[in-house]
């Protein structure tokens, strides 16, 4: 069985992500950027592609984990439109392994019913890699597993200003009136409009920023930022950041109810 389901040990999901305050409950959604692969390859006198290798075989293992932990979302940030900034030859390796991660993981991804997701914008993708995340998306699109999000070329400002494009777009051929746009209707047509927002947010490496990693969606998410560095990611460092999260208290504006 490619998804083992004895790897957690923490509660059962429940009305996960809920909204109400007090104790977190198991986290629906758990959202990833997985950073450190350079230094990682660094600390081994390695080439930086190895690190990002090593980076693929740490989110496969994320993936089980979360599928067998009971969350129902998982998204990762694979690359940000921030990253055209690296050397072309680091671009080229992260493209790569894009594609190698679709061609060699979707069959296993869809026999363990894990519906896959794609966000971020096409546009300056190659046609190939475009047609790729297309089948990863039509092929699992029935599953009703874990839904597994990958951020590629996203950027979450642009996303917000695609969104706003839209809606101005409604405005102008008279279908919206601007006094109707509020949350709900801009977090309908931005790339996430499918999912919760999401509950806990992991960063890995140190760096303590998120990096333009779904700004609008995380106004009230759980961060937990780790030293580990990504290749190093399994799954008990997973059951640890959810752990703290469990111990969080959620309070969403409301009033602190350890304090009433
Ligand atoms: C994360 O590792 C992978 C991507 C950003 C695609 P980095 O390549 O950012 O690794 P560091 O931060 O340089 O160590
Ligand atoms: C964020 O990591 C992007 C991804 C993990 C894909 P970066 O390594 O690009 O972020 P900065 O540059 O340190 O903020
Ligand atoms: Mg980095």
């Amino acid at each position: 069985m490619p998804f083992p389901s004895q790897l957690a040990q923490v509660p059962p999901p429940d009305e996960a992500g809920c909204p109400d305050a007090g104790r977190a409950r198991m986290p629906a959604h758990v959202a990833i950027i997985m950073d450190g692969n350079g230094r990682w390859a660094a600390a081994r006198g390695l080439p930086r592609v190895e690190g990002h290798r090593r980076g693929v075989v740490a989110l496969r293992r994320a993936v089980r984990a979360a599928d067998a932990m009971g969350i129902r979302y998982l998204t990762v940030y694979g690359f940000s439109t921030e990253n055209w900034r690296r050397p072309a030859e680091e671009v080229a390796d992260l493209f790569g392994l894009l594609r190698i991660f679709i061609r060699r993981d979707l069959a296993e991804l869809h026999e363990s019913n894990v519906r896959v997701r794609v966000i971020g914008d096409r546009a300056g993708l190659d046609e190939d890699v475009v047609a790729l995340l297309d089948e990863a998306q039509d092929l699992t699109r029935r599953n009703t597993g874990l839904t597994f999000v990958v951020a590629f070329n996203y950027g979450g400002r642009q996303e917000i200003a695609r969104a706003a494009r839209a809606l101005a777009r409604l405005v102008r051929a008279g279908q919206l009136d601007p006094e109707a746009i509020d949350v709900d209707l801009l977090g309908s047509v931005l790339d996430t409009r499918d999912f919760p927002d999401p509950d806990l947010v992991i960063r890995t490496s140190g760096e303590v920023r998120i990096s333009n990693f779904l700004p609008w969606q995380t106004a009230y998410s759980e961060f937990v930022f780790l030293s580990e560095h990504w290749p190093d990611f399994d799954e008990a460092t997973l059951r640890g950041a959810v752990e703290q999260f469990l111990r969080r208290d959620r309070r969403f504006g409301g009033r602190n109810a350890r304090a009433v």
